[in-house]
């Protein structure tokens, strides 16, 4: 029994990007069950750029699930862009799950966009002014609601999908000084909290590929920057958790983008 996930991030869309991911993303049924989509689907999180998501990643003959991004809330239009996303069919996931029969059993997704806070030894703590206690407390309730979706959910496999990075190995190529604005260790913890088979993640467009929670999860950073292609294929099953190699090579921009 075998799931196939095809994962991407930090797509960045705006008018000037959308229809270069569209011819691979038309292969998927014969790689994948289901894309996720790692947040950072916009430029500057307009409505506008969200038609163009819309547009790009809406009609496939997948399920496409997504959790949001820094950049898709920076006009503060977040309810603006979740309506055109899931009109598109795409579902939006912050705080909780969704179960997928897909042809290899029961998949179990659990998302949320995270948050920063940095890793152990070197994070931010719920102590002194009220802006640190609120920056740390969003980090908190954040990976608290992603570990209640994940243990929540009744499925075969389970995947947990986020933005900011719930590991530091898959940072490495950042610099030191940003490690706790690209992630958090509490998002490891709740990962950890349920039998989670694969986390992926975007927003460390500098970062690496591999990476694996305390409790031995694989983690794996998807954001386009990193892995310079369409999109990642992984597997997750009884016997065999695996990453592809994408038959479908260096599609998309290879722009960089901040
Ligand atoms: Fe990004
Ligand atoms: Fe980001």
């Amino acid at each position: 029994m075998v799931i196939r996930i095809a994962a991407v991030g930090d797509v960045h869309l705006d008018e000037d990007v959308v229809g270069r991911f569209r011819p691979a993303l038309e292969e998927l049924p014969e790689c994948a069950d289901v894309l996720l989509l790692a947040g950072d689907l916009t430029r500057h999180g307009t409505e506008a750029e969200a038609r163009c998501v819309a547009t790009e990643f809406g009609g496939l003959a997948v399920p496409v699930v997504t959790v949001l991004g820094n950049h898709d809330h920076q006009c503060d239009q977040v309810p603006q862009v979740v309506k055109v996303l899931e009109d598109a069919g795409i579902t939006v996931l912050e705080g909780n799950g969704v179960v997928l029969d897909c042809a290899g059993g029961r998949l179990g997704i659990a998302g949320v966009k995270g948050f920063g806070g940095g890793f152990a030894g070197r994070c931010a703590s719920d102590f002194g002014e009220p802006e640190m206690k609120a920056f740390v407390r969003t980090t908190t309730d954040s990976a608290d609601r992603l570990g209640a979706a994940l243990r929540s959910l009744d499925c075969d496999m389970l995947v947990a999908l986020t933005h900011y990075s719930p590991v530091p190995d898959t940072l490495a190529g950042e610099p030191l000084e940003i490690y706790p604005f690209l992630g958090s260790y509490q998002l490891g913890q709740a990962i950890d909290s349920a039998p989670t088979a694969l986390a992926v993640h975007g927003h460390a467009h500098a970062g690496t590929e591999r990476g694996t929670t305390p409790g031995g999860v694989r983690v794996r950073n998807v954001a386009h920057p990193v892995i310079k292609q369409a999109y990642s294929v992984f597997h997750v099953g009884d016997q065999l958790d695996t990453d592809q190699v994408s038959p479908i090579g260096q599609s998309g921009s290879q722009r960089s983008w901040s």
